[in-house]
């Protein structure tokens, strides 16, 4: 199993936004779905270690990720946040950013092209791009440092419907031609559907269903028993 996630528990500012929450995410193309707020980006975030649990487990092929080392872990696994955050200067710039931190020269052409730009966009300035392009920047930026692993962050949330295709089938490429898993955060079902062979439904920060794509879509998702017995009324009026 790649990632697997032990009845883990994460507060913020008096909330409980993790709530015991158990999954596994195997290789391959794998996704956290589930409606807005309900944790799905925190969860993301624990994979390589942006935030820690409160309490619970975080496993990585096996082995607790606190045993990795931390920056190593993110160079292995790599987030791609939801919004864009590019440097100033050329495309190539952001591109080469990383592998240039550990004193190499780089060439960004392989991870442009894989992220779906061709070599013109190199020399482009980073700020006069559409946000669609800067999203497959920022792909091509986490591309660069060779990861095993992408964990994308609503990759296509602030792009219209052509933009969303496009990196869309960016992402299919990059499963036909790399050996790279991804963890996808969405909520959209149909991007669910047409991305991910596994599934793991996230709701109020707790796993709701996990398991194959199409079944666990499909799912209705009961919501919550209330805590409170039914008052006396109510029940009158359900008899
Ligand atoms: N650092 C923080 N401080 C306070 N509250 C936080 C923090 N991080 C997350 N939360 C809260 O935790 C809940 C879950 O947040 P999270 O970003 O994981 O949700 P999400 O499922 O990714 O939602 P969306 O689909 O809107 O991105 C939200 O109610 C959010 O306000
Ligand atoms: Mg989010």
């Amino acid at each position: 199993m790649l990632f697997e996630l032990d009845q883990v528990f994460y507060s913020r500012a008096g909330l409980e936004v993790l709530r015991g929450l158990s999954a596994r995410l195997p290789s391959g193309a794998s996704c956290l779905f589930g409606p807005s707020g309900s944790g799905k980006s925190t969860t993301l975030r624990l994979l390589n270690r942006l935030i820690d649990p409160d309490r619970g487990r975080v496993l990585y092929e096996g082995s607790p990720v606190e045993q990795r080392d931390v920056l190593e872990l993110r160079r292995e696994v790599c987030l791609v946040p939801q919004l864009p955050a590019l440097i100033g200067g050329s495309v190539a710039d952001n591109v080469a950013y990383g592998p240039r931190l550990s004193g190499h020269s780089f060439d960004s052409r392989a991870p442009l092209e894989l992220a779906g730009l061709d070599a013109s966009f190199a020399e482009r300035p980073a700020d006069r791009l559409s946000v669609g392009e800067q999203q497959r920047v920022m792909l091509a930026r986490a591309l660069a440092l060779q990861p095993r692993v992408l964990l994308l962050d609503e990759p296509t949330a602030a792009l219209d419907a052509a933009a969303t295709a496009a990196v869309e089938r960016t992402l299919a490429d990059l499963r036909e031609r790399t050996a790279i898993s991804i963890v996808l955060v969405t909520h959209s079902e149909e991007q669910a559907r047409r991305l991910a062979d596994w599934v793991v439904r996230i709701d109020r920060g707790r796993t709701v269903a996990e398991g194959p794509a199409e079944q666990t879509i499909a799912l209705e998702i009961a919501p919550e028993p209330s805590p409170q017995p039914a008052a006396e009324g109510e029940r009158g009026r359900a008899r």
